[in-house]
């Protein structure tokens, strides 16, 4: 039997594509690993898995994404575009959009994208993306898109929940002062998600890193990197390349491509 969220979910979807099929479970381990299963098995594209909380929910560079039950939005879609392996990068962009452009709708004055995949409002991280690639040869098999979205969560549920990372963590409610409804806000999402797919598909990964450029909340302004490896240095966030690593100018002139890590502005 379809959960309510499945029925309200399915009643406001406007999409073509993205969510035609729908798995949803009130517990998943990690819902991108739910749906790499189902891409292997055949699954078509626009197959979303959500859930209403996950045991193993994963972030960036091996970390742990909190995924607590009835008050977030964990979901992933497929996606099967015709790319080279080397651009599926591209498709953290093109969802971070998406995203961004989902929570303004829902009334967030001044959502930002902090490199790469992080939406952020007011400097607090509300939402990320984690797009996972199955190669073959050199192509993209199929594309995995995971969002996390802190919707209804409150300041106290955040400090209490999170850990270290409460303290730049943050909830759509806690902005607006009103709950979201998820469906509603899962609807509008894969609605972007799908326009911005076509446009990447269309237009090309030149026209999404423009249209990421501009929503992004570090650009010209000075930064402090922290490399995996845990050495950190300063600059000024000059812009990405074409395959969307950060560009940052040091004090001595030196650009420095940035391929993973953490940026936060000074
Ligand atoms: C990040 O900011 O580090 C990315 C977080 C992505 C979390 C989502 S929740 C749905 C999907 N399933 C996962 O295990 N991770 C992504």
């Amino acid at each position: 039997m379809p959960s309510i969220f499945v029925r309200k979910l399915n009643g406001l979807l406007k999409t073509e594509l993205m969510g035609k099929v729908i798995h949803y479970h009130e517990e998943a381990g990690s819902t991108n690993s739910v749906l790499y299963r189902l891409a292997e098995n055949g699954a078509s594209e626009g197959t979303v898995v959500a859930a209403d909380m996950q045991t193993e929910g994963r972030g960036r560079l091996g970390r742990r994404w909190i995924s607590p039950p009835g008050v977030n939005l964990y979901m992933s879609v497929l996606l099967r575009p015709s790319i080279p392996a080397c651009e599926a990068p591209l498709l953290t962009f093109t969802a971070s959009i998406a995203l961004l452009e989902t929570m303004k709708k829902t009334g967030i004055r001044e959502p930002l994208i902090k490199w790469p995949n992080d939406v952020v409002i007011g400097d607090k991280k509300a939402a990320g993306v984690l797009t996972e690639m199955k190669p073959r040869g050199d192509r993209a098999d199929f594309v995995i898109v995971g969002t996390g979205v802190n919707i209804n969560m409150t300041a106290e549920a955040i400090r209490r929940d999170m850990g270290e990372a409460s303290r730049t963590a943050t909830s759509l409610m806690e902005h607006l002062g009103r709950e979201v409804e998820r469906a509603k806000f899962t609807a509008d999402l894969l609605l972007e998600l799908e326009a911005w797919y076509r446009t990447f598909n269309r237009r090309g990964k030149a026209s999404i890193l423009g249209e990421w450029s501009e929503r992004w909340g570090a650009r010209g302004k000075r930064v402090k990197v922290s490399l995996e490896d845990k050495t950190t240095f300063q600059g000024i966030a000059d812009g990405i390349d074409g395959d969307g690593r950060m560009l940052v100018r040091k004090d001595d002139g030196e650009v420095v491509t940035v391929v993973a890590g953490d940026v936060n502005t000074l």
